[in-house]
């Protein structure tokens, strides 16, 4: 089984970025972590810090059949009409992942364009809620 890891902008500068919020963890020590806990499973990692860029590969991903995507969409949560219209339109199944608890922060992080059309939404669990959000995705098929 294949599953994509989508990680949208900023969070390449994990591990350096607001460590009070995303921790100490760089995005390498989370796809390695990652790939020692799930060795039964093909993850394929993707970042980037654009939009069209993460539009692209969810088609991509649906070309290839993957199983699901495990998808934090970072600010781009907010406000992206065009990945929640990626997602509808490709029919992948989408769990949405934020590190930190964005409903304990801004109002306007409290908002999800994204989360209406994915199967669930993990928050505020760090690192945890990809392993749990890999681990729901693999248990289905
Ligand atoms: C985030 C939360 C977003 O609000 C923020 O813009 C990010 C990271 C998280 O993982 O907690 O870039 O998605």
């Amino acid at each position: 089984m294949t599953l994509l890891i989508l990680n949208g902008p900023n969070l390449n500068l994990l591990g350096t970025r607001e460590p009070e919020t995303y921790g100490h963890a760089t995005l390498a020590d989370l796809e390695a972590e990652l790939r020692e806990a799930f060795p039964e499973v093909n993850l394929v990692f993707y970042q980037s810090n654009h939009e069209g860029a993460l539009i692209d590969r969810l088609h991509e991903a649906a070309r290839e059949g993957v199983a699901g995507v495990v998808f934090n969409p970072g600010a781009y949560t907010h406000t992206s009409i065009a990945l929640r219209d990626a997602i509808a339109g490709t029919g992948l199944r989408v769990v949405e992942v934020h590190l930190s608890n964005v409903h304990a922060r801004e109002p306007f992080r409290h908002v999800s364009m994204l989360a209406p059309v994915c199967a669930g939404q993990i928050v505020g669990l760090g690192r945890a809620g990809y392993h749990l959000a890999v681990r729901y995705l693999a248990s289905l098929r």
